[in-house]
């Protein structure tokens, strides 16, 4: 049976994802969005691109949640992108709003989805997504280490003139400003990253991954990133439908790995058929788990605040 992803927010992130995903013909896509007519533009024109890309995705926007029934994949990408310095927690009480109205709608008319959950401050909407739909946990999963990484995968694949695909990254954390990248298992071709790099070069490059965002916002002005995140989004969807059991960095609701309890964070998860199928534990050194702490900590705190 054909695959359907819907997709909430049909703008920057949420249009540009439905170019990725119907482009490699991973899915039909539904976008949806409360801006009347946009959706239903975006849909279209994305449908009358597939027979010169010679790719049968069918691709429909609407403003109704009974023609989002029965996803398999619903991505939420619905929210205020941030402008320039604004930080990605200015965001909370806006996004968590349309969080509550978008969660219910949706789970509503795909009671069996998996969410993936792009809106930002990432880790902090994603636990309030998990809280309104009631999914388990493997059900629910945020966008945020894909994209973390890689920036980074890219900032050394540049540094060192070397194919972005014989680089590897490791991150652990929150999104953005309390990403924990672990260097050691960091590699390219298979060579760990500090057999190559010196540790200033390497703390450059994880300082500009950590201001990101803000550095495409800066250039944007108006917006934030979204090929880069729709592209993340469109690696963890294929991850999902073609069940291929591939680990990738994702905000997980955790009970108890890294000894955190009852919050999301981003750690290394497999991803298959039934979403988060598990989550890749290592030993880390003191310093990297007071850091994996201490960006715990700062998604606690805005759980705090909106109460999830
Ligand atoms: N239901 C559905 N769509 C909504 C709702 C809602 N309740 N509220 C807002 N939207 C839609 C907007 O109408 C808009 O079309 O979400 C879309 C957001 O698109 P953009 O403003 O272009 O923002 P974008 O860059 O796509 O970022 C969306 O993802 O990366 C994060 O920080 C970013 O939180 C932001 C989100």
């Amino acid at each position: 049976m054909r695959k359907k992803v819907t997709v909430v927010g049909s703008g920057n992130v949420g249009a540009t994802a439905a170019h990725w995903i119907a482009a490699a013909e991973l899915a039909d896509v539904t976008l949806i969005d409360i801006i009347e007519g946009v959706p239903e533009g975006k849909g279209l024109d994305l449908l009358e691109a597939m027979p010169i890309i010679k790719k049968d995705s069918y691709v429909v926007g609407t403003e109704n949640y009974a023609d989002t029934a029965n996803s398999d994949i619903v991505v939420i990408t619905a929210g205020v992108p941030r402008k320039p310095g604004m930080s990605r927690d200015d965001l909370l009480n806006i996004n968590h709003k349309i969080m509550k109205d978008v969660v219910g709608k949706v789970v509503q008319y795909s009671p069996d989805c998996i969410l993936i959950i792009v809106s930002n401050p990432l880790d902090a909407m994603a636990q309030a997504a998990y809280k309104l739909s009631g999914f388990s946990r493997n059900r629910v999963i945020g966008m945020a280490g894909v994209l973390d990484s890689a920036r980074f995968r890219a900032f050394v694949a540049q540094e060192l003139k070397v194919s972005v695909e014989n680089v590897t990254a490791f991150v652990l954390g929150g999104h953005g400003d309390t990403m924990v990248p672990l260097p050691r298992y960091s590699t390219v071709a298979g060579i760990p990253l500090p057999e190559l790099m010196d540790k200033a070069t390497i703390d450059r490059l994880v300082q500009r991954t950590r201001d990101g965002g803000a550095e495409i916002v800066k250039y944007l002005k108006t917006g934030s990133a979204y090929y880069a995140p729709s592209a993340a989004v469109t690696e963890m969807v294929e991850a999902i439908l073609k069940d291929k059991k591939k680990i990738l960095p994702c905000a997980a609701y955790l009970e108890g790995e890294y000894g955190i309890n009852g919050l999301f964070v981003g750690v290394p998860c497999k991803l298959g058929s039934r979403g988060i199928e598990d989550v890749i534990q290592i030993r880390l050194t003191p310093e990297e788990q007071a850091a994996l702490d201490k960006s715990a900590a700062a998604v606690k705190e805005l759980v705090a605040v909106i109460g999830v």
